[in-house]
């Protein structure tokens, strides 16, 4: 559905974000999983991500929205606006309205990727997190389904996810289908037949269906954008805005099936 292809890596020099992108706080304060004052409401929402992902669960949630049959349709705009009616509880660093997260990611990219050139990145920034619309009432999903992170189910949980101990209660941890290196795939079957554990990302992938070629350097360098922006200082919305309304209009039809 995106219209742009990604630049060839090799034929674009890029700036380089550690050098050009300054968070206005120490990296080292971000991603406290440890003893944020948010400590609680974060370690609950892992917890239960991490026992009930399991391989039947993320299959029949991608069957469920996989088809985008919700009956709901709306742009991308109402979507971010969407969002502010939610609360991500597995981020330590953001208790900020989620559009300003959205705009803060996207700026943040703006700034050390200016230019037309790079408008998809910005729109990138600005859509990545749209996926977590379904904790809002019309899809009434619960934290543990939406938010924290992404993994892939139907085989052995790797030891480097973020609060790895709780995946224990886990049934797939036991169950010898799931619990080899490579459980129920074939090695090197591509990213896109790996099914991931349900979320925002997930759903929201399924919404734009791109293709995810060059992807992993261009993910490399988003998560500083996204992981690194969330300052307290809240961006203008009505002053963005227009901006971001017409790389939509450019990059996607005027209203997407949810
Ligand atoms: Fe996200
Ligand atoms: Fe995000």
């Amino acid at each position: 559905m995106i219209k742009s292809e990604l630049p060839p890596s090799a034929t674009v020099v890029v700036a380089h974000p550690t050098l050009q992108f300054e968070p206005t706080k120490e990296v080292d304060t971000f991603r406290n999983y440890e003893d944020s004052h948010l400590q609680d409401s974060v370690s609950r929402a892992y917890r239960n991500s991490h026992t009930k992902q399991t391989y039947e669960y993320a299959k029949s949630k991608l069957d469920q929205y996989g088809s985008l049959s919700t009956g709901i349709n709306m742009s991308v705009w109402e979507a971010a606006e969407l969002l502010n009616t939610i609360v991500d509880e597995s981020d330590p660093d953001s208790d900020i309205p989620q559009i300003n997260h959205l705009l803060q990611t996207a700026e943040a990219i703006r700034k050390v990727y200016p230019g037309e050139e790079y408008d998809w990145f910005h729109l990138t920034g600005f859509i990545h997190d749209l996926g977590k619309i379904l904790l809002n009432p019309r899809f009434n999903e619960p934290q543990w389904a939406v938010v924290g992170d992404t993994f892939p189910v139907g085989c052995r949980f790797d030891e480097s996810n973020i609060f790895y101990e709780y995946f224990k209660d886990n049934p797939d941890y036991n169950n010898s289908l799931y619990n080899t290196e490579c459980g129920v795939y074939e090695k090197h079957c591509g990213l896109e037949n790996v099914v991931m554990s349900w979320g925002h990302d997930e759903y929201f992938y399924q919404i734009t269906n791109e293709q995810d070629q060059e992807m992993l350097e261009w993910v490399k360098k988003f998560n500083m954008f996204d992981l690194y922006s969330k300052d307290a200082e809240p961006v203008n919305v009505e002053k963005l805005k227009p901006y971001y309304q017409s790389l939509i209009k450019k990059y996607f039809p005027d209203t997407l099936r949810w």
